[in-house]
C-alpha cells in the first residue's frame, strides 16, 4: 500500500520543523512539490533547503508540479464553483502524481504551509483522490507551527482574553464586517488589508509579515497609529519581494462592539 505524510513544516522559519516532521521527512522516497506562481522560487526553495539541512543527498526524490490557478475574479454565488472547480483540478494533478511517481511500496509526502489544519486544502484534495477510488493509498498528518501561532508568539501575547472566544477569519470575511460576538479576531488570507476598515475604532492590532523569515516585519498597537505604517511597510515590502503574506491579531475594546 502506498503511503502519504502531509507535513506541517512551519510558516517560514526552518526551525520550526518539529521532530516529528524531521521524522517524517526521513521516511519519505518522493516530495511533491507543488508551485504556485510567484511565490514559488521562495517557497519552494525554502522547502528544498529543509530536506537538504535533514536528509542525506541521494535518499529521496522531488517531483514538482504546477498548481492550477483559480479563478480569483468569480465573486458572489460564482465564487464557491470557482473554487470547486479548482480543487477538482487539483485533485486531478495529485492523483496522477501518486499514481505515477509514487511506488506501491513507497511512502510520498506533500509538505505544506504552517500547518495542515489551517486553510489548506492538501487534506481535502486528498480525500477526493481517494473517493475517486482510482489509487489507493493510506495518509497521516504531522501538525506544523500555524503562521498564527508565530504571530502570537513574537507579538507575545495570546490569541484570547481570558475564558473569551477567538474567531480565525479571512480578510474577504472581515471585509464584510467584525464579527459578532467575538473581540478578537485572528485574520489571514488578506489581500486586500481589511483591517483598514477598522481604523477609527479602539481596536488594537498585532500584525506581522513574513513571519519567520529574514523579510519578517512586525507592527503593534493602536490601529488608528498602526495601520499607516502598516499600508506603507506592506507595500514597500511588496514592491521588493513581489508577494507577500501577512497575518494579523484585532483585538477589539469590548464596549466599541
Ligand atoms: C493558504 S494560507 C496557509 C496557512 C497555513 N496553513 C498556516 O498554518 O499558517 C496562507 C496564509 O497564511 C498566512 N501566512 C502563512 N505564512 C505566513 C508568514 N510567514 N507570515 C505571515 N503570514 C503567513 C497568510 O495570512 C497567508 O495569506
Amino acid at each position: 500500500m502506498r503511503k502519504i505524510h502531509v507535513i506541517g513544516i512551519g510558516a517560514g522559519d526552518p526551525e520550526q520543523l518539529t521532530l516529528q516532521a524531521v521524522g517524517a521527512l526521513r521516511s519519505t522516497d518522493v516530495f511533491f512539490f507543488l508551485d504556485k506562481g510567484e511565490v514559488k522560487s521562495d517557497l519552494t526553495g525554502l522547502r528544498r533547503d529543509m530536506l537538504e539541512a535533514h536528509l542525506p543527498e541521494g535518499t529521496y526524490r522531488v517531483v514538482e508540479a504546477r498548481d492550477p490557478e483559480r479563478d480569483r475574479s468569480a465573486g458572489g454565488a460564482a465564487y464557491a464553483g470557482a473554487v470547486e472547480d479548482w480543487r477538482g483540478a487539483r485533485a486531478g494533478i495529485y492523483e496522477r502524481l501518486i499514481a505515477e511517481e509514487l511506488g506501491e511500496d513507497e511512502t510520498g509526502a506533500f509538505l505544506v504551509w504552517g500547518d495542515p489544519a489551517l486553510y489548506d486544502s492538501t487534506l481535502g484534495i486528498l480525500e477526493e483522490v481517494l473517493d475517486r477510488g482510482t489509487v489507493a493509498f493510506e495518509y497521516d498528518v504531522v501538525p506544523g507551527i500555524s503562521s498564527v501561532s508565530a504571530l502570537a508568539a513574537r507579538h507575545r501575547t495570546g490569541l484570547n482574553r481570558v475564558a473569551r472566544p477567538v474567531q480565525i477569519t479571512t480578510g474577504r470575511r472581515l471585509a464584510e464586517g467584525f464579527p459578532e460576538d467575538v473581540d478578537d479576531v485572528v485574520v489571514m488570507l488578506d489581500a486586500q488589508q481589511a483591517f483598514l476598515r477598522y481604523a477609527d475604532q479602539d481596536v488594537d492590532i498585532y500584525w506581522g509579515a513574513c513571519i519567520g523569515t529574514a523579510d519578517e516585519i512586525l507592527v503593534s498597537g493602536p490601529i488608528a497609529e498602526a495601520a499607516p505604517r502598516i499600508e506603507r511597510l506592506r507595500a514597500e515590502a511588496r514592491e521588493r519581494k513581489g508577494w507577500i503574506m501577512d497575518t494579523y491579531l484585532l483585538r477589539r475594546n469590548p464596549k466599541d462592539r
